[in-house]
């Protein structure tokens, strides 16, 4: 080891970023759009992470309503992480091209429960070759005495449906839906085969949030995650079949030649979904990942809220330095990286992306919102939502959990934690959270001259904190 190498690695509270000349008329004017590929663009460079107390499917309609991205985490059978996915994508877009369906002889008991599971008013009666009989509403089950009755019994029949046609223009479907004051509209083929389905109330939604994060069918973006071992391939596989926009190869230390067997193996059977890799902290660990195939670079080694990597192996790199040197190594590829925990404000968020990230990463700021998954718990009159490492003890047994009712105790006592199992506050709808850290973001953008991600990158300046000045920055009045 030579000792003048070693580097001085900086961490977001270690530097402020230089208020610059502005253009920018208002904080309005300022364009947080990213294009972390070339397929997905967010209006809002936020990321809920592959955590299983923040992103399941709630979580990620949430945040990509907001304009931001959610990762559904793996902790899960690959059926239910897909059915995850397949929520996200169903969720607003106006046509669900997959309505979920049942068939005419099935009991009312047995749809009103495949209702209650699936979240939904309604499903098509179709048969074998998908053609529609109707619709059974709860609506229809209402006024239905037995459970054991069929469900043809019950539904509205298809010469009393309206229908529209496949392809169906927006306007359109909103004037046959409000003219006949419609909850549903199947769009069924010349042969009367389904060939999907508009709700209002998707429609309706679709509307409203032009800022929502969408795909080119104007689906909301969905992101999982999948590991290195085992059935990776498989669970890959499914769910960019469920349609996941990016698969997040996600594991503690990315730069190992089983994350980059893994990208390559992904990226041989699934070519078309982008591939977030990671997780590094280095040039070298970026740039292997890069000549593997990953289409982003996952950045940060230890400084999560919940992690205690760096305590208990005694590796890792300052979160803006890593952030710095990964983008940079990154650049000349046209990859983007996404600066993955450590943001304890928005303050923070605008130092990664001046520091090159194309969007953040975040578990802490997004477990206490009514989208985690999970209930709160109240502790001397104040809520509180459970927030986890991935590492943490208890995740390690619930994993183990998944294959088995049982664990061993000397399995147990194999753990080696580098995480901890915590609690946040509560924070209310992610709608409130995303709206606070947007609009600390814009106002940072604005104080460096930027009225957008590009000029920011280009415009920012780093000063570096003495003690007083963070003393300064930081030492606030207690509200
Ligand atoms: P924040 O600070 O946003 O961090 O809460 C979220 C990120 O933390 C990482 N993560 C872990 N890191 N041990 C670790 O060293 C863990 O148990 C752990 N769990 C999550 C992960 O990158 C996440 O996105």
């Amino acid at each position: 080891m030579n000792r003048d190498d070693i580097q001085v690695g900086l961490s977001y509270s270690d530097v402020l970023l230089v208020p610059r000349r502005s253009s920018v008329g208002s904080r309005k004017a300022v364009d947080t759009k990213s294009a972390i590929t070339k397929g997905i663009t967010l209006n809002v460079p936020i990321i809920t992470a592959n955590m299983d107390t923040v992103t399941e499917s709630a979580m990620a309609i949430a945040i990509a309503t907001e304009g931001g991205l959610g990762i559904i985490h793996r902790f899960m059978s690959i059926d239910r992480e897909a059915e995850e996915v397949m929520r996200v994508k169903r969720s607003t877009a106006y046509i669900t091209y997959k309505p979920y369906s049942i068939g005419k002889n099935v009991s009312i008991g047995e749809a009103r429960a495949m209702m209650d599971k699936m979240e939904v008013s309604g499903l098509l009666v179709v048969d074998k070759s998908n053609h529609l009989l109707g619709i059974l509403s709860d609506r229809d089950m209402r006024f239905t005495k037995n459970d054991k009755e069929h469900v043809s019994e019950a539904m509205t029949p298809r010469k009393k449906l309206v229908v529209g046609e496949p392809g169906i223009r927006m306007d359109r479907a909103l004037d046959i839906i409000d003219r006949n004051r419609l909850e549903k509209l199947p769009l069924v083929d010349r042969n009367d085969v389904v060939r999907g389905l508009i709700t209002s109330k998707d429609i309706y939604k679709r509307i409203r949030s032009e800022k929502s994060a969408m795909d080119r069918k104007g689906r909301l973006l969905a992101g999982a995650a999948i590991g290195t071992r085992g059935d990776y391939v498989e669970r890959a596989q499914a769910l960019a079949s469920a349609g996941a926009d990016a698969i997040v190869l996600d594991i503690a230390h990315g730069h190992s030649d089983s994350v980059i067997a893994a990208i390559k193996a992904v990226k041989k059977e699934i070519p078309d979904v982008a591939i977030v890799a990671g997780n590094v902290a280095t040039a070298e660990g970026t740039a292997d990942l890069i000549t593997a195939g990953a289409d982003v670079i996952k950045v940060g080694i230890g400084p999560g809220a919940a992690c205690t990597t760096r305590r208990v192996t005694g590796a890792g790199m300052p979160q803006l330095t890593a952030v710095m040197d990964c983008s940079d190594a990154a650049e000349s590829s046209g990859v983007n990286v996404i600066a993955d925990g450590g943001i304890k404000e928005s303050g923070d968020i605008t130092k990664a992306l001046a520091a090159g990230a194309a969007a953040v990463m975040s578990g802490s700021l997004f477990a206490g919102t009514d989208e985690s998954p999970g209930f709160f718990v109240v502790r001397q009159g104040i809520k509180y939502k459970a927030y986890r490492g991935m590492s943490s003890f208890g995740a390690n047994i619930s994993r183990k959990k998944l294959d088995k009712d049982i664990i061993d105790p000397q399995e147990a006592f194999d753990i080696v934690p580098e995480g901890v199992e915590s609690s946040v506050p509560y924070k209310g709808s992610v709608r409130e959270v995303v709206y606070q850290l947007v609009g600390g973001v814009r106002s940072g953008m604005s104080y460096c001259g930027a009225a957008n991600l590009a000029e920011l990158r280009k415009n920012a300046k780093f000063i570096r904190l003495t003690e007083s000045a963070m003393k300064e920055s930081y030492d606030k009045l207690k509200e």
